[in-house]
């Protein structure tokens, strides 16, 4: 059996009418889970903020299983008839994609791509993994580690790259940690992470970041960098700019590092030329399934499309600006990795890039063997793509 919130004593009437409503503004606005969950709970849904976590992790685990539900409940499909099913409980379906909770057509793709690999990526995509990259811009690596001890915090550092550790117990939220509220380490991936380590910022280089909101990856160049680059953050929302802006404060990033610019990459002239560039595109998110359950319910073959048009133009427009491109999608679709990429075969060189996690890209592509794919269930991260490029 599936579904419910087990012996957890919260209200079922309120908790009933929480699931439905977080599940109607995913589908109605396809917003990610943690945006519905904030409008839906405004001030009136919980009594305190540990009642307010576990109705939070009851909605993400109910639109974790919009799909299945929706194998399972015939034609009553309005989002309380859902969440009636989902919290007296229901059989597991057997068909893979709806034991797995994704739409058809994107299992019957990953099937396509690896075979009986698939269901363990997607059964790997269902439990949302923590890492914490140390922000040495404010904090020791060692300083962080005793901190999140005295805070009973249960981790493991990375074999591969020594400022990310992955949270394996924690005795409250990650945000409400003391060194994430201190800014002295931030929640951030580890494919993340090994993007920026793809495109090897070093100090004295000037770099494009051509989709560079909320500066996650920015922040993580200028401290490998220890602070010696010079970043031009091109973002098309000058919304995420500002919040961009404020961030890179908090993380200590200092301000002559980062230029700002509200600009559309797929078309922005500049004047200078750079030693290098990330393009780490808008996408489908897919990779990101685990963080936003959301995704389950709103990604469909049109966004891909739309999105694989938006990367190709971004790409070849900062092409003409940058000697090397790192190219990087969240996405675990070939349409938006190894397919734009080649369509950029006649203009650049590929580079394999020289990171400590590269896992193989899906095979049939010509750029199968110079890119890298990280994978949820091979790499205890989100899914990745990247590939590093020479423009000659
Ligand atoms: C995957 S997010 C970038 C995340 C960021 N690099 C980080 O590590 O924090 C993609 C970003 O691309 C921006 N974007 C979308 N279309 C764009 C375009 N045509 N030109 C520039 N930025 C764009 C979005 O606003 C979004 O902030």
């Amino acid at each position: 059996m599936s579904g419910g919130v087990g012996s957890s004593g919260v209200d079922v009437t309120r908790l009933s009418k929480l699931l439905a409503g977080v599940l109607h503004e995913v589908l109605r606005h396809r917003v990610s889970v943690d945006v519905a969950f904030k409008r839906v709970c405004g001030g009136w849904c919980a009594s305190g903020v540990d009642e307010r976590e576990l109705l939070y992790d009851a909605a993400r685990r109910f639109v974790a299983d919009y799909v299945k539900l929706l194998c399972v409940s015939g034609r009553r499909r309005r989002p309380r008839d859902l969440v009636k099913l989902w919290l007296s409980g229901f059989e597991e379906p057997s068909e893979p994609h709806c034991r797995l909770s994704v739409p058809r057509w994107l299992y019957d793709r990953l099937y396509a791509l690896l075979g009986d690999e698939a269901a363990r990526l997607f059964e790997a995509m269902g439990v949302r993994v923590w890492w914490l990259r140390v922000n040495t811009l404010k904090a020791s690596v060692e300083s962080v580690m005793r901190d999140l001890e005295g805070e009973g915090v249960v981790f493991e550092v990375s074999r591969d790259y020594p400022y990310m550790l992955r949270v394996l117990e924690t005795p409250k939220p990650v945000r409400l940690l003391r060194v994430v509220r201190e800014f002295k380490a931030i929640p951030h991936d580890i494919a993340s992470a090994v993007v920026v380590e793809a495109l090897k910022p070093e100090q004295g280089d000037r770099i494009l970041d051509a989709c560079a909101a909320p500066g996650i990856k920015t922040s993580l160049m200028v401290m490998l960098a220890e602070g010696r680059v010079k970043v031009k953050a091109i973002d098309i929302s000058g919304r995420r700019i500002t919040v961009m802006r404020k961030l890179m404060r908090k993380l200590g990033v200092p301000d002559e590092a980062v230029e700002y610019m509200v600009a559309d990459s797929r078309r922005v002239e500049l004047r200078e030329h750079y030693d290098k560039a990330l393009v780490d595109a808008p996408c489908s998110n897919t990779g990101a399934m685990a963080k936003d359950p959301a995704l389950r319910v709103t990604v469909t073959p049109g966004k891909v499309e739309y999105y694989s048009r938006i990367q190709r133009e971004i790409l070849a427009n900062i092409a003409r600006y940058a000697s090397r491109i790192t190219y990087a999608t969240c996405s675990i679709l070939p349409e938006e990795g190894e397919e734009v990429v080649e369509a950029m075969l006649d203009r650049v060189k590929l580079e394999k890039p020289q990171v400590r996690m590269c896992g193989e890209p899906y095979k049939g592509y010509r750029v199968s063997q110079q890119a890298c794919r990280l994978y949820p269930h091979v790499h205890g991260s989100e899914g990745f793509f990247i590939a590093n490029m020479e423009t000659g």
